[in-house]
């Protein structure tokens, strides 16, 4: 089974990125009412060697995004506990499951789990291979380029690929890197060339000439985005488009549906203050790439005291009068 199709006009897999914290259930849900991704992957659930597997499944929902499908991602290092709660995901219709290598966070990594698992290819794959022989359904592991560096690289994908796992998503940096600099898309096209499996390629796609561009010179077989998609919603109708060849047409009440799904999912538990929090991160995505929108973002903030609505309507205006779709 091809995991990974390409569209009928050619346009490749287009995956909606982890992103836990910012890219929560309000952010996918808000991604889902302008759609154009094929799938998203949920934030890691970590699994911690002493974890009550079966309380911390409960927070994943396999139809949250329907029809649009949300595979899990787990991450731990305890190749029993992991295989445990791959199985209580199927249980809860996870239709794929993602093992995580990446995280960088020294909590987690000083645990041994996400990014940890780059240090030693061995451990890699004994922790990988025994979430694949936990389940029937397809897993697969999306991993950094490396710990403090990438001379264990061929080998961690080399490790990954043994483990069975149906393909592999690369983000081409490592750890010690964080989000600094450039993602190494040489590194992509050099694991498609060690790889049997396919490869989804990952990092700082934040156009459509971005997203063709790796395509194209890496020779990857799908694309995931994670921060580009906070700074331009619209980002996966954009590429779709790109290869259709009909234009994508902007339209501002999708944008409107986007703001106004954030606001409605956001928790009603949540206080005024963390309602406003949840806003300013996400809105400060969106204005970061638009020096014209920046000056804006206070006065934006400053309306949310008002209702729903009246917010709504206010800061659509000042979108709709600063936000230049023609330099996307
Ligand atoms: C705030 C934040 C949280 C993230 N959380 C996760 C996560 O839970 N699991 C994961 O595999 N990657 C996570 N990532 C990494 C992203 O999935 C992605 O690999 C990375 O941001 C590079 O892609 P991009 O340039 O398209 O954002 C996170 C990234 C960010 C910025």
């Amino acid at each position: 089974m091809n995991l990974l199709p390409k569209d009928k006009n050619g346009c490749p897999y287009l995956q909606l990125a982890p992103m836990e914290g910012v890219g929560d259930r309000c952010f996918r849900k808000s991604m889902a009412s302008i759609g154009g991704f094929d799938e998203a992957v949920r934030d890691f659930l970590r699994v911690p060697s002493n974890a009550h597997v079966k309380s911390l499944a409960k927070v994943y929902e396999a139809d949250e995004l329907a029809p649009i499908p949300l595979a899990a991602q787990i991450m731990g290092s305890d190749p029993d506990l992991m295989a445990q709660m791959a199985q209580e995901l199927v249980q809860k219709g996870a239709l794929r499951i993602d093992v995580n290598c990446g995280c960088p966070s020294n909590t987690v990594t000083g645990r041994g789990a996400g990014s940890s698992l780059l240090k030693d290819p061995n451990v890699l794959l004994e922790v990988a291979a025994a979430v694949v022989r936990a389940v029937t359904i397809p897993v697969t592991l999306k991993m950094r380029s490396g710990y403090e560096d990438i001379s264990l690289f061929d080998e961690n994908v080399l490790a990954a690929q043994e483990s069975g796992v149906c393909y592999i998503t690369l983000h081409p940096r490592t750890k010690v890197d964080g989000y600094g600099p450039p993602a190494r898309w040489d590194l992509i096209a050099r694991a498609k060339s060690l790889l049997k499996i396919p490869l989804v390629g990952n990092g700082d796609i934040l156009t459509v000439n971005d997203a063709v561009t790796m395509l194209r010179t890496t020779g990857c077989d799908g694309l995931m985005i994670g921060r580009g998609s906070i700074i331009n919603p619209f980002i996966f109708h954009q590429i779709r488009a790109h290869y259709s060849q009909i234009p994508y047409e902007l339209k501002w009440e999708k944008l409107l549906g986007f703001l106004d799904t954030f606001m409605a999912e956001t928790p009603n538990d949540f206080s005024a203050k963390l309602r406003v929090n949840k806003l300013k991160q996400l809105l400060g995505f969106i204005f970061k790439s638009n020096p014209r929108l920046m000056e804006k973002r206070q006065q934006v903030l400053s309306a949310l005291h008002q209702d729903h609505e009246t917010f709504l309507a206010f800061a659509m205006a000042l979108l709709k009068e600063s936000w230049n779709f023609s330099n996307r």
